[in-house]
């Protein structure tokens, strides 16, 4: 199993352009009522920002792009939004696989996904089979995925393991026990969170994963993120010093 870098375990190495990415996408439904129009609009509206944030990552050499698009939490919208959300994700799948597969996207979809309607599960196994070729970009959206869950999930994935291998269950954990059972074990940490919308919190996305993430919040909604939006958001990235707990000091030293 690939065991990356952690932030935690060893000093990163940082490079201008941030490898990862990962975005709250937050403020569709604002975006449509403040124009009069149905919140599912402003989700409609939010698939081409989808489109613009991809060629953006592939245009400015971005390796990771995550995407929150839809919360463990957000089962508790009305029946008919989330309904509509669900369609909305199968007709992107539908038409987005063969673009994303020609343009070196690899696809992945991250989250409990046993909660979906089968042909939503199929349309995400043949997104993955259709995509798993990409080399520019690895794409993970984030379906009825939560921050707990995913640390929940890996602990008892490491737990049958240990049960499967006749490895005490008792036996101390250390970070490098858990990572492969989570879901991004095989991607490098962000090294940029972005959340439009305007709103400053986390809500239950990567809570493993962001621990030594820079992040950027921004009022901009999301469908009205755009490539100029993406590259203010990196341009502030890069004024930032990631220290990992060192001084200053310590940076210009190197
Ligand atoms: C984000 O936009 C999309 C999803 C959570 C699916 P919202 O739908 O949360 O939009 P606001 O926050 O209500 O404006
Ligand atoms: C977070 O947005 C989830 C996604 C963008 C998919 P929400 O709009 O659901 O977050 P809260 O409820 O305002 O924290
Ligand atoms: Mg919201």
């Amino acid at each position: 199993m690939t065991q990356l870098e952690s932030s935690t375990q060893t000093i990163p190495v940082v490079s201008a352009v941030p490898q990862h990415v990962a975005v709250i996408m937050d403020g569709n439904g604002r975006w449509a009522n403040e124009r009069g129009l149905p919140r599912v609009w402003g989700h409609k509206k939010g698939v081409q920002a989808v489109r613009d944030a991809v060629r953006a990552c592939v245009e400015l050499g971005v390796s990771h792009l995550t995407l929150f698009a839809f919360s463990s939490e957000n089962w508790r919208r009305p029946p008919a939004e989330v309904s509509f959300l669900m369609k909305l994700f199968m007709r992107s799948l539908r038409r987005e696989i063969k673009n994303l597969a020609d343009n070196g996207v690899r696809l992945r979809v991250i989250g409990e996904l046993s909660a979906f309607d089968q042909t939503i599960q199929d349309l995400v196994a043949q997104g993955h089979a259709g995509t798993a070729a990409g080399q520019r970009l690895t794409l993970t959206i984030c379906a009825n995925y939560g921050g707990r869950w995913d640390i929940l999930n890996a602990m008892n994935g490491l737990l049958a393991h240990r049960a499967a291998s006749g490895i005490a269950l008792d036996a101390p954990v250390l970070e490098a026990d858990l990572q492969p059972f989570l879901q991004l074990a095989d991607l490098p940490e962000p090294d940029l969170f972005i959340r439009t919308g305007g709103e400053a919190r986390v809500s239950n996305f990567l809570l493993w994963q962001l621990a030594y993430t820079e992040l950027f919040f921004t009022p901009t909604y999301w469908p009205d993120f755009d490539k100029a939006a993406f590259m203010a958001a990196i341009a502030s990235y890069q004024q930032r010093e990631r220290r990992f707990g060192r001084t200053s000091a310590q940076l210009v030293g190197k």
